[in-house]
């Protein structure tokens, strides 16, 4: 991370505490290794995207439903899916410190250092050339995918050691499912797990869905709920946590449709996070090359955000072929394929998922809209451009004395305004520091109310981006800001929906 990026992130963390958004967790314990707790300002931030979401994919669509599957689910879902048996990442142990690693990161750790340096302190002693010409001959493949092959890994950490010289063991699997026991007997036959992915409570009931809500395919089935890895290298933040909220979308389709599906939820998604005002230049795509996708995948491009510490995942939208519904319909031995009345047929649906976080999306919001301006006294003004439906707060009343003159109006106003949007009231210190404390939180109307509003009924508005101010009509007040505070328009959804 460069120094610039480094402040940023720093700035934008100890904003996030500062102000409310985001605490660490059990704080007063010393914390809990990267877990973090939404405060006033961040439940009300995230719980915008997750509007937002919904609002897209969902209410602007005829062609989706939505529903909340229970966390724990029966075993056997996470044994057809694939998830105990390679559900995964790859571990190095340091045999001195006994620290643990992630292979993978360990080993594209050495690859930076060497294409940077020339040299890396994870490289054994004797081992330079073989390090030099591994890098050489790598081709952009991904690392993770190398380290597939067992007999190629186990050579790669034969010329590895840990960051702190010690020797490595070879790399295992460890399984990032979190287990619990389902009643009061701790054995084997008790186990059940914490869901690492909201998508298996969809596929589970896409019979019960599909015939309930009427819903014929090409249709989808959308769901927000919290899902748990236990991450080896948890960090930077709330990206990667080992509680996190996921958005999914599991849209099933025939298989001829499935690629034409697959381009419209790529635009249709990437096209959400322009329309809440993330700079084009910080998003891009990745397509996933074949020897990283997963065995069952036809295809998966991620979206990936430039991230203070780098480009890093923010979404994946994958074609996920008709495995999920075929191992759910094999291990259960329950019919789950699609029945059509009209032709008689039944086949089973290929499903394309758009697969998101609720946390990634909303610190890529945060760390979006974070900015810094001199004013003309020199002085740095915090603002968080965020875009007005996902501010916390839309308007903040300030009356500018603290006389009950004043302050009777301006309560009255902020009980009004309350009734359509969350709004903030504040009569302490100036005006230009409570401006400033609006600024810092993303709250796009700052409404004042002087001596002569008592006079002219007229109140002074100020919007957070440009500063401009604006005389209104206190009657006009309200259709005012509804115009301005809109969601934005959602991208027509034209063909084989209606
Ligand atoms: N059902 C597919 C699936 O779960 P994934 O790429 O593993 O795919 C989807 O996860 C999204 O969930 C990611 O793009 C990311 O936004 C979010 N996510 C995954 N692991 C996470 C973690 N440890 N912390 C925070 N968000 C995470």
């Amino acid at each position: 991370m460069t120094q610039v990026a480094t402040d940023v992130m720093e700035k934008v963390v100890s904003l996030a505490k500062r102000r409310g958004f985001v605490f660490p967790s059990s704080e007063i314990y010393g914390g809990l290794g990267s877990t973090w707790d939404y405060g006033p300002l961040g439940v009300l931030l995230k719980n915008n995207v997750k509007q937002a979401w919904l609002r897209s994919v969902v209410q602007c669509r005829n062609d989706m439903v939505a529903m909340d599957a229970a966390i724990l689910m029966h075993p056997d879902a996470w044994r057809a899916s694939g998830h105990i048996d390679t559900f995964h990442d790859p571990l190095v142990d340091c045999k001195a410190t006994k620290q643990r690693y992630r292979a993978d990161h360990l080993v594209e750790q050495m690859v930076r250092d060497i294409q940077a340096n020339g040299r890396s302190v994870l490289v054994r002693k004797g081992s330079e050339s073989w390090a030099s010409a591994f890098v050489e001959g790598l081709n952009d493949q991904p690392i993770e995918a190398l380290l597939k092959d067992r007999a190629r890994a186990v050579e790669i950490f034969s010329h590895m050691q840990s960051p702190a010289g010690g020797e490595l063991t070879e790399p295992r699997n460890f399984n990032l499912m979190f287990k619990t026991f389902l009643g009061p007997v701790e054995d084997s036959a008790a186990v059940v797990y914490l869901r690492p992915e909201t998508a298996q409570g969809i596929f589970v009931n896409f019979k019960n869905v599909q015939i309930a809500s009427r819903k014929k395919p090409p249709f989808g089935i959308a769901q927000i709920g919290k899902s748990f890895r236990n991450e080896i290298t948890p960090g930077n933040f709330t990206f990667r946590t080992r509680e996190f909220e996921q958005m999914e979308v599991e849209y099933f389709c025939s298989e001829d449709d499935a690629s034409q599906w697959f381009e419209h939820w790529l635009d249709y998604r990437y096209q959400w996070y322009l329309d809440l005002g993330i700079k084009p230049t910080a998003l891009r795509r990745r397509e996933h090359a074949s020897d990283e996708l997963a065995h069952y995948a036809r295809g998966c491009v991620d979206f990936e955000y430039r991230f203070p510490f780098g480009w890093s995942e923010l979404e994946g939208v994958a074609n996920r072929s008709d495995y999920d519904l075929k191992q759910h319909q094999n291990l259960s031995g329950k019919d789950l394929r699609y029945f059509d009345e009209e032709s008689k047929a039944a086949w089973l649906p290929h499903v394309i998922e758009p697969s998101a976080g609720a946390d990634r999306a909303t610190l890529a919001f945060l760390v979006d809209a974070y900015d810094e301006e001199s004013d003309n006294k020199g002085e740095v003004r915090v603002v968080l451009r965020l875009h007005p439906m996902l501010a916390p707060y839309k308007v903040a009343i300030l009356p500018l004395s603290k006389k009950a003159e004043l302050t009777g109006p301006a309560r009255a106003l902020y009980t009004q305004l309350a009734q359509h949007w969350p709004v903030e009231y504040d009569e302490t210190q100036s005006i230009g520091k409570r401006y400033r404390r609006q600024d810092e939180i993303g709250t796009p109307f700052c409404v004042t109310l002087d001596f002569d509003s008592l006079v002219d009924h007229c109140v002074t508005v100020r919007e957070r981006d440009s500063m401009s101010q604006v005389r209104l009509s206190v009657n006009e007040l309200l259709p005012w800001l509804r115009e301005r505070l809109q969601w934005p328009g959602v991208q027509a959804i034209t063909g084989a929906i209606f």
